[in-house]
């Protein structure tokens, strides 16, 4: 299938048959996973594959009890690591300047290109998987099971096998509300109410088809599309607590050196 073909028939796939993926077939989507492009071309990333039952069934648990994590044949987590970067430069007597943000940052990064990466490779292969955003929501449990080191971060995960189901394409946004050239063109709010039209009534009718949201929707008075994402999925208390514990997280995993007086020096 030509490339662009491929890239715009994804679609998440959240229920899948239990038959293994053959060890061929995961070495290739690993091998095409870290030909991605990576800062320095230092590889700060370590990608962990999990089909033991057992280690699944914490990771359930910590996923919010996802049932894709329990029914996929794998999970594969995709971690930031300068761990083993600092190892080296431990053992050749460099300098080491990695327990930082930005290191932190760059190896989110190149974690998250090698994960879209071994993505592409395992749909091409007509396999489905899902991203995991319970990754970052569950960090510290998830570097718990998975025995990270410090400088060793889970930053994100997908399911991954054989589809058992077959939904539709989802929709998007419209192109030219999300690319600017040459500059950025803030948006009036008669363009912000276009650019959204079609998500409003498209997201709407996908969460209502939903019983468990559609009864959390009506049991809170939520009367659109943009009142659910704050009011029910994405509330202020959840995102402020998981920012605190990732930042908590980050700091145990040795990446925020140098941050001491962060808040003394951003208040002056
Ligand atoms: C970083 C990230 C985290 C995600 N986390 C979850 C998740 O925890 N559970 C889930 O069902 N889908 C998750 N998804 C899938 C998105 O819901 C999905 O990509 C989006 O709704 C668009 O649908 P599509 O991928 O089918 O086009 C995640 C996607 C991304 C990129």
């Amino acid at each position: 299938m030509p490339i662009s073909k491929h890239l715009r028939s994804h679609r998440s796939i959240r229920s899948y048959r239990s038959d293994d993926i053959p060890d061929e077939w995961l070495n290739e989507f690993l091998q095409d996973g870290i030909r991605a492009s990576s800062s320095g071309n230092m590889q700060s990333y370590s990608i962990i594959v999990t089909r033991n039952r057992d280690i699944k069934e914490k990771l359930y648990k910590a996923h919010f009890e996802q049932a894709m994590v329990r029914e996929a044949p794998m999970v594969i987590t995709f971690c930031a690591d300068f761990h083993r970067m600092r190892e080296w430069l431990r053992v050749s007597n460099a300098p080491d300047n990695f327990d930082n943000v930005m290191s932190f940052m760059v190896a989110a990064i190149d974690a998250v290109l090698v994960a879209q990466n071994v993505a592409l490779a395992a749909e091409a292969q007509g396999l489905g998987i899902c991203f995991m955003g319970t990754t970052l929501a569950s960090c510290r449990k998830i570097g718990k099971i998975l025995k990270l080191p410090k400088n060793v971060f889970p930053v994100t995960s997908i399911v991954l096998g054989h589809p058992n189901e077959n939904p539709e394409v989802r929709d998007r946004l419209p192109q030219n509300g999300l690319v600017h050239y040459e500059t950025y063109q803030d948006y009036s709010d008669e363009r912000i109410r276009e650019i959204y039209r079609d998500r409003e009534t498209a997201g709407w009718d996908r969460y209502m088809a939903m019983p468990r949201l559609r009864k959390l929707v009506e049991d809170s008075g939520v009367e659109n599309l943009a009142q659910l994402y704050t009011t029910v999925k994405y509330t202020r208390e959840s995102h402020e607590r998981m920012s605190r514990a990732l930042l908590d997280y980050l700091a145990e995993q040795d990446f925020m050196s140098g941050l001491e007086n962060y808040q003394a020096a951003s208040s002056r």
